[in-house]
């Protein structure tokens, strides 16, 4: 955590889910107030398939509806994919941008993401950039080298603490089980506050978040490292208990 700001738990559904699975975010939005869900923002960010089902299904309520990606123009011939306006217009609050399964999958460069980022901020959604060094980068010893050129490439000019997330997602972490060790996400999130902080003015406010296999029993561990305000969380936010569960341990660590 960090002192003043607020925890974000943001799900993200992947390529998961239809529409029966909504089910899912109205026991989210149930259970919510069973936790101390006043004290973090929660979003979803769903296929786009389901976006706009999961808006009226949310409702306005504590858990906001997100995107997994985005395109950087706001319109023309690019056949399959979706503007940040779109994404506005159908009630999207949320775009992840630069997830390292796209930066492998569709080849995404760093630049890309930064103007990915850049479009949906400038269309008043938060974006949520993703940064990561693989398992070869960390063996050789260059995560934080890595993590470092990857922040700096990745994050627009137009970043805000209040329109932009800055996720730490170790490659070798997401999907596996494998967790970084609270001193390593430290080391890792203190580089990123630092980096934030020469670069824009309020770089002190902006969310760091932790992702990779964040489950219900290791939650409270890494919340509680400095400069981790919140998770985004694959695998466990398909499972309603277990999200809320990371929303409440989110919640004690602020
Ligand atoms: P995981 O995914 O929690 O299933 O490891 C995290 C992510 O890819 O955002």
């Amino acid at each position: 955590m960090t002192p003043n700001v607020k925890m974000l738990v943001a799900g993200n559904w992947k390529m998961n889910g239809t529409s029966r699975d909504l089910g899912a975010l109205v026991a989210m939005a149930d259970g919510w107030v069973g936790i101390n869900g006043i004290a973090i923002d929660g979003a979803l960010c769903v296929p786009a398939t389901l976006i706009g089902r999961a808006v009226l299904q949310a409702d306005g309520g504590p858990i906001a509806i997100g995107a997994q990606d985005c395109h950087q123009a706001v319109k023309g011939a690019h056949t399959g994919d979706i503007s940040a306006p779109m994404l506005v217009d159908v009630g999207a609050t949320y775009a992840i941008v630069g997830h390292s399964e796209r930066r492998a999958d569709h080849g995404e460069t760093d630049e890309q993401v930064a103007a990915k980022a850049a479009a949906a901020c400038g269309e008043g959604l938060t974006a949520i950039i993703c940064i990561g060094e693989t398992q070869a980068e960390r063996e050789a010893g260059r995560a934080m080298e890595v993590v470092a050129s990857q922040l700096a490439g990745s994050v627009p000019d137009n970043a805000r603490a209040a329109n932009t997330v800055i996720a730490y997602e170790p490659v070798w972490a997401i999907g596996t089980g494998l967790t970084a060790s609270p001193a390593d996400i430290a080391e890792i999130h203190l580089l990123i506050r630092e980096a934030l902080s020469a670069r824009f003015r309020d770089g002190a406010e902006f969310r760091i978040l932790y992702g990779g296999s964040v489950k219900p029993d290791n939650a409270s561990e890494i919340f509680a490292v400095a400069n981790v305000d919140g998770g985004l969380i694959g695998g466990a936010s398909l499972k309603p208990d277990d999200f809320l569960a990371i929303c409440e341990a989110a919640a004690a660590a602020n």
